[in-house]
């Protein structure tokens, strides 16, 4: 089976009309990406500025300790995002920002994410906070961090403070994204802050983190008229590698850790069964109430979407004896990430009739590069014909019923792309990371003409 579009295809033309009213148009960031500011503010250190200072740790030994300088820059990114024509804007609230030793918020924080807020508003941007894009703060991670279960409660006062002061002009909240990087990148493979490698632990902290998303969301309700809450997952869709049945039991095991561990328990169905057989001791410790919790009902799934997965028996490789095998001749990003357009429409189409969210935004979806500035000019056709193929499989999947109901490109802004540093560009806009010159590259430009209801 295959996913792809064949890589000669020609772009579908694709008119602003073609999706329903009152679609949400945007972009995304994330807080470590773009923020830099790290010690103004009154930030505290998070795990992010302790784990890049790790020697070997990110790619090109750098950090966030500048990225993008939207910590001052905010209001010419915002205009960028307003020129657009985008209607909606995505971000995260950096918990460091807001976490103080004695408890009190920090005030600073605060301000800072209400001036922002008010930024958007004023220039017609719907604010869509996400409350944990992976920046812990580090005196909570030194206390036990999300293997913790103190930091679940920790979490939820958070959320309450934000709330409070935002909740009378955000209407949309996202509590996590991608809870999978979190627990799997941060905690087993340890490519990702805190850098740890244990499996156990792993789940643990998966665990904690979606009890956190279901105690955050009464919160949420409690203190932000009519909101719409929701959670952002990354989500795979996954095939054999080959046609034998030992592939197609392994890609169901996958499937379980990748996307099932997550959509289950968030739909009522507590943890797949095969999975806990199959994790024995390694299945986390739950208590009674957590998987009530975590299933509390959200308005909408976000859903971020990049690549699809082949996978193949593996014997030997960990619990789940699988292992992802990198398909030959598919069309590929400079990350190396597979193109697949339709892979989004075939993963909408499953979500769909697997669990039937009540809405769908697509929170993350976009391509990187080598982009080179030539003449003043950035021409990502690759990335541009990324853009319209993922939103033609959109269009197909809305037009198969599926209550889509928004699109956030990844990203803005090029930025610090976690362990892979300042040496992956997702952006619609270049950034020079010397001069912190901003300029919109081609797939941007495509974006606003797209957004103004021209014929592309
Ligand atoms: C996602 C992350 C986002 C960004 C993109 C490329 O997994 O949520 O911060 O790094 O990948």
């Amino acid at each position: 089976m295959t996913f792809n579009n064949p890589i000669t295809a020609a772009l579908p033309a694709l008119h602003r009309n073609d999706f329903p009213p009152g679609f949400a148009w945007g972009c995304s960031t994330s807080s470590y990406q773009i923020e830099g500011g790290v010690h103004e503010g009154g930030r505290v250190e998070s795990i992010w500025d302790r784990f890049c200072a790790r020697p070997g740790a990110i790619r090109d030994g750098s950090s966030g300790a500048v990225a993008c300088d939207h910590y001052h820059r905010w209001p010419q990114d915002l205009d960028l995002a307003r020129e657009l024509g985008t209607n909606a804007y995505r971000f995260s609230i950096a918990w460091p920002r807001i976490w103080t030793p004695g408890g009190t918020p920090n005030a600073q924080g605060l301000d800072f994410y209400d001036r922002l807020v008010d930024g958007m508003l004023e220039r017609g941007l719907q604010p869509w906070p996400t409350l944990y894009h992976w920046d812990l703060p580090q005196p909570l991670q030194e206390q036990g961090g999300w293997a913790a279960r103190d930091t679940v409660h920790a979490f939820t006062d958070y959320v309450d403070a934000v709330t409070r002061r935002l909740g009378d002009r955000v209407g949309q909240w996202i509590t996590h994204n991608e809870p999978w990087c979190t627990s799997i990148h941060g905690h087993l493979d340890g490519v990702h802050a805190p850098g740890q490698k244990d499996f156990a632990t792993a789940l643990q902290v998966n665990h904690h983190v979606l009890l956190s998303h279901g105690l955050a969301v009464p919160v949420i309700r409690a203190n932000v008229p009519d909101a719409r809450v929701g959670i952002a997952l990354s989500l795979h869709p996954v095939r054999p590698a080959s046609s034998s049945d030992d592939d197609a039991a392994a890609t169901r095991r996958h499937d379980g850790l990748r996307n099932r561990w997550f959509l289950d328990p968030l739909a009522g169905r507590g943890y797949p069964e095969d999975m806990l057989a199959l994790l024995g001791e390694l299945a986390p410790r739950t208590q009674q109430g957590d998987l009530d919790a975590i299933a509390v009902p959200t308005d909408f799934l976000g859903l971020n979407y990049y690549f699809p997965e082949a996978i193949a028996h593996a014997p030997g490789q960990g619990p789940l004896q699988t292992r992802v095998v990198a398909q030959p001749g598919v069309e590929r990003t400079a990350f190396g990430w597979e193109v697949a357009p339709l892979g989004l429409t075939e993963l909408l189409l499953r979500i769909h009739r697997e669990y039937a969210p009540r809405a769908v935004h697509i929170t993350e979806n976009g391509s990187c590069y080598d982009d080179a500035v030539q003449d003043g000019a950035v021409h990502d056709s690759a990335r541009r014909a990324y853009l319209v193929r993922h939103l033609a499989a959109l269009c197909t999947a809305i037009a198969e019923g599926v209550p889509v109901q928004g699109y956030f490109a990844w990203s803005l802004l090029d930025n610090f792309e976690w362990a892979e540093g300042y040496t992956r560009r997702f952006g619609l806009t270049h950034v020079d990371f010397t001069t912190q010159q901003r300029l919109l590259k081609d797939s941007g430009k495509w974006y606003r003409a797209f957004l103004r209801g021209e014929d592309v």
